[in-house]
């Protein structure tokens, strides 16, 4: 299994010969400029919310790649507005897909479509495959629904630490704690200025706290 960070929330999860991308904000994030956005050619793609630093890109790639979409019930409705086929789900749901198996999970956060449509509630993904589980928080902040997830044996978690909109370096931490989990790949930080974060500092915090945190360059590759 692979990851790779494109920015963002941005990842792509290279599993059981499928391609994950979640949360596209590639071409309109300026600092991801150097990514080929149409080489990545997903096979399916993520939502977590209808969040312009999440959804600006969605429906570029999936008619570029016709990757299929996979989000909650609300924002699935929006896309089949737009003659797209997308597979909803609603929050502690699961279904068993080609490449493992998806469970929607509580995000505390908004979430409305860049148009102004209704998006429905925020979520996260977790993902089962290949013997793996992967915990894709999107844009959370901490809550104690986390500690549902501490007996799913996570192996790694993809958390935002950029503050101001989300969760921050200090409640991660807390998080990694709720869900049972030291590997950690952060993300949602130095996009604005507002998610600015000194990332020496956080991976420091980290350290102290007997964690593994990741902080992947732009377009950077690790195995998981
Ligand atoms: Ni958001
Ligand atoms: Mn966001």
């Amino acid at each position: 299994m692979k990851i790779t960070y494109y920015g963002q929330s941005c990842v792509l999860i290279e599993t059981a010969g499928k391609k994950l991308l979640f949360d596209p904000f590639i071409m309109s994030n300026p600092n991801a400029k150097h990514v080929d956005a149409g080489a990545i050619k997903p096979d399916y793609i993520l939502v977590s919310h209808g969040h312009g630093d999440h959804v600006a890109d969605l429906l570029e790639i999936e008619k570029s790649s016709g990757a299929k979409i996979i989000c909650i019930a609300e924002i699935a409705s929006w896309l089949g507005n737009k003659g797209i086929e997308a597979h909803g789900m609603n929050i502690g749901g699961g279904y068993n897909f080609d490449f493992g198996r998806v469970k929607m999970v509580n995000a505390i956060h908004s979430s409305s479509m860049p148009d102004g449509s209704y998006g429905g509630n925020p979520a996260g993904f977790v993902i089962y495959s290949e013997g793996k589980v992967i915990y894709f928080a999107g844009d959370t902040a901490l809550t104690y629904d986390m500690k549902l997830l501490a007996d799913e044996n996570i192996d790694w978690s993809i958390l935002p630490i950029g503050d101001n909109y989300t969760m921050g370096v200090d409640d991660a931490i807390k998080a990694s704690a709720f869900v049972n989990c030291t590997n950690v790949i952060g993300v949602h930080y130095n996009t604005f200025p507002v998610i600015a974060i000194d990332t020496e500092e956080a991976l420091d915090k980290f350290v102290k706290a007997g964690l593994n945190l990741k902080l992947p360059a732009i377009g950077e590759t690790l195995a998981l």
